[in-house]
């Protein structure tokens, strides 16, 4: 006889999100999803973390191996350089809610027990992540949404997008019903990998600046 399939076959968190609750209601509903495949190989959920409603929101890929172990997003070395580029232009980070489009950690392992090496994840596990990342723009209601990367930007603009013919711009969308500002960068960890790295960071801060002057004020 066919089972009942299981719930990660259906590739969606939607079953698990919990309604109209709050961020703490949907943070604890967020560690027991089996929305997709990739919670099995991970040590936890890594939900987003900041206060809501925030005038800024942060959106990166998934988490690393540090955050994956921390159960906190960026917090590892592509967090501290963010961290860094934010202050530089004039953002507190503290002040911003910070997530990512997926929320478990996606590795390979070159051999048994060595390093765990990041994995891109796919649309499909991005798309199954989507639930999450709608509920807590539901909940968040910012101004404006840093955009960090191109997994962040196929799960909040499609999969046409392309971070390098619209970085450093100010977009609006209308995402999951509400229209969004977004500026969308490259992701801190590109930036780690750039052959010119201090050249990728100006970048960086220059795009994160475009977002200061959107916002205007911040107090
Ligand atoms: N990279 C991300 O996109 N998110 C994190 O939380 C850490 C690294
Ligand atoms: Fe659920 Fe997202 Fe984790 Fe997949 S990656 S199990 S959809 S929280």
């Amino acid at each position: 006889m066919a089972g009942t399939p299981a719930p990660e076959d259906a590739y969606t968190a939607e079953p698990f999100v919990a309604q109209g609750g709050s961020l703490a209601a949907l943070r604890e509903a967020a560690a027991g999803c089996r929305g997709c495949p990739l919670h099995r190989a991970a040590t936890q959920t890594v939900f987003g973390t900041g206060p809501a409603p925030a005038r800024l929101m942060l959106v990166g890929e998934q988490p690393g191996d540090q955050e994956d172990r921390q159960g906190k997003p960026f917090v590892g070395p592509a967090g501290k350089l963010l961290d860094r580029a934010l202050a530089q232009a004039g953002l507190d980070p503290a002040q911003a809610y910070v997530t990512n489009a997926v929320k478990h950690f996606k590795f390979t392992r070159a051999e048994p027990r060595k390093r765990r090496i990041h994995k891109a994840p796919s649309l499909r596990e991005a798309t199954a992540c989507g639930p999450w990342l709608a509920a807590e723009l539901a909940l968040v209601e910012p101004e404006l949404i840093v955009v960090l990367g191109a997994t962040a930007g196929k799960a909040l603009l499609g999969s046409s997008f392309r971070v390098n013919q619209v970085r450093g711009t100010v977009l609006e969308e209308e995402i999951h019903g509400r229209p969004e500002r977004l500026v969308p960068t490259v992701h801190p960890s590109a930036v780690l990998r750039a052959d010119d790295r201090e050249q990728a960071y100006e970048g960086l801060v220059a795009d994160l600046k475009v977002a200061v002057s959107a916002l205007g004020p911040l107090k």
